[in-house]
C-alpha cells in the first residue's frame, strides 16, 4: 500500500475505533519501515500499537454503530461496461474516476477530486446502476441512505441521525447513494413542519459540503427540474440518463442477443423500432421474458417465434403514457407531465412516504 493511503487507512481506524483495522494498517507500516530499514521508527510504531487497548471503549462505537442504521451496505457488482450509457457522460464519470484514483496527485498540487454527482433520468435507464459501477470501479462500499430509518419521528431527531449517518460515511472511501433525492426537501402541505423541514435540508446540504472529497456523493432523481437551486449547486457533476435512442436501445439488445442459445431471428435495430420508445430496464424485461419462455418450452419452439410472439404481446402492454393519455384525453409529452405534477408529495407515483 502506498504510504499516504497507509497513513489514511491508520486514521480511520483511529477515528472509528476499529482496533482490527488499525493492528493491521500499522503492521503494514510496520513493515513498509522495515523494508527500508528505518528500524527505529518501525520499533516505535509497534510499541504505540502495542499500547493500544485490546477492547474498544463502548462509546467510540456506539455513534458509528447508530450511523450504519441509516445505511444500506452493499458489495456494488454493477459494471460500468455493462451499461450502455450516452458519450458525455461515460466520458464525465471516466474522468471522475479518474480524479478519484489519481486524487494523490492532485492534492500534491492543493487539489481535490471531484465527488458530488447529481443524477436525473427517468426510471429504469441507469442512475442506480451507474452509482454502484462507480463504487465498483472505485473498489470502495457502496452505501444507499435509507430514509425509513433516517426521518425521526420527534422535531430535532432526523438531525441527530443525519449527523451519524455522515460520521459513519465519512469513516471508509465509499459511493453515499440518495435516491429519489427530489423528495427530500420537498415541503409537506402541514406549514407548520415547513420549518423545521427547512432546517434538515439546509443541514444536509451542508454535511455534504462537508464531506471528504473521498467519499464520493451521488444523488438520483427522475425529477431534476423539482430541485432548488441550492440543490443543484453542489453538485460538480450533473448528467442526465435519458430513455434510450433507437441506436442505444439496438446496442443493447444485440448484446442480449449475444448471451442467447440461438439466433434471434431480427435485427437489432428493427426490434429496438418495434418496441417504441422504452427504458432499458423494460428492454431487459423483455428480453428475460423471451428467455424464460424458451426455458420452459424446453427447446421445443424456436427462439425466433418466441420472440415474434412477445413482440406482438409487447404491442398491448399498459404503459403509463397510456393511462395518461387516457385520463387527459390526449397523448401528453413526459415534460408535460412533470409540468402538470403536483408540487406536494401527495399523488407522486414514487417514494411518497420517503419526504424528509
Ligand atoms: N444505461 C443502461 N445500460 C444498460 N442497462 C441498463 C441501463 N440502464 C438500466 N439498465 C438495466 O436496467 C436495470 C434498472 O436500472 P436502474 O435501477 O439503474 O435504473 P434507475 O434509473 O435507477 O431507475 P429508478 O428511477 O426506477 O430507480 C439495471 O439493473 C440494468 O440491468
Ligand atoms: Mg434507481
Amino acid at each position: 500500500m502506498a504510504r499516504s493511503d497507509l497513513l489514511l487507512s491508520i486514521v480511520r481506524a483511529g477515528a472509528t475505533g476499529d482496533r482490527a483495522a488499525l493492528r493491521s494498517s500499522v503492521e503494514a507500516a510496520v513493515a513498509e519501515e522495515r523494508s527500508k530499514n528505518h528500524h527505529t521508527l518501525a520499533d516505535r510504531l509497534q510499541r504505540a500499537l502495542n499500547a493500544v487497548a485490546v477492547t474498544p471503549p463502548a462509546a467510540s462505537t456506539s455513534t458509528a454503530q447508530t450511523g450504519k442504521d441509516t445505511i444500506l451496505e452493499t458489495e456494488p457488482r454493477q459494471r460500468l461496461e455493462d451499461l450502455i450509457l450516452p458519450l458525455p457522460v461515460a466520458q464525465q464519470v471516466r474522468q471522475l474516476i479518474e480524479e478519484q484514483h489519481r486524487a494523490d496527485l492532485l492534492r500534491a498540487h492543493g487539489m481535490q477530486p471531484r465527488h458530488r454527482i447529481l443524477l436525473s433520468g427517468p426510471p429504469g435507464n441507469g442512475k442506480t446502476s451507474v452509482a454502484e459501477g462507480i463504487a465498483e470501479a472505485l473498489a470502495v462500499q457502496f452505501f444507499t441512505v435509507r430514509y425509513d430509518a433516517l426521518v425521526g419521528s420527534f422535531l430535532g431527531e432526523t438531525n441527530t441521525r443525519l449527523a451519524r449517518l455522515f460520521d459513519y460515511a465519512r469513516t471508509v472511501p465509499c459511493v453515499l447513494f440518495f435516491d429519489e433525492f427530489d423528495s427530500i426537501g420537498k415541503e409537506r402541505g402541514d406549514s407548520h413542519e415547513t420549518g423545521e423541514i427547512k432546517r434538515v435540508v439546509s443541514f444536509l446540504l451542508m454535511q455534504i459540503d462537508q464531506l471528504p472529497s473521498y467519499v464520493v456523493t451521488v444523488a438520483a432523481t427522475n425529477h431534476a427540474e423539482l430541485l432548488d437551486r441550492a440543490v443543484w449547486r453542489r453538485f460538480q457533476l450533473r448528467l442526465a440518463l435519458p430513455k434510450p435512442t433507437r441506436e442505444a436501445l439496438a446496442a443493447f439488445l444485440d448484446r442480449q442477443f449475444d448471451t442467447w442459445p440461438e439466433p434471434a431471428g431480427i435485427e437489432a435495430k428493427t426490434l429496438a423500432g418495434k418496441l417504441g420508445s422504452i427504458s432499458f430496464a423494460e428492454a431487459l424485461e423483455f428480453c428475460q421474458t423471451v428467455r424464460r419462455q424458451h426455458i420452459l418450452s424446453l427447446a421445443n419452439r424456436a427462439l425466433k417465434d418466441i420472440l415474434r410472439e412477445q413482440v406482438e404481446l409487447w404491442a398491448t402492454r399498459v404503459a403509463p403514457e397510456n393511462t395518461d393519455a387516457t385520463r387527459s384525453g390526449k397523448t401528453s409529452s413526459s415534460a408535460e407531465q412533470s409540468k402538470g405534477r403536483s408540487s406536494t408529495s401527495v399523488g407522486r407515483r414514487r417514494g411518497t412516504s420517503k419526504t424528509v
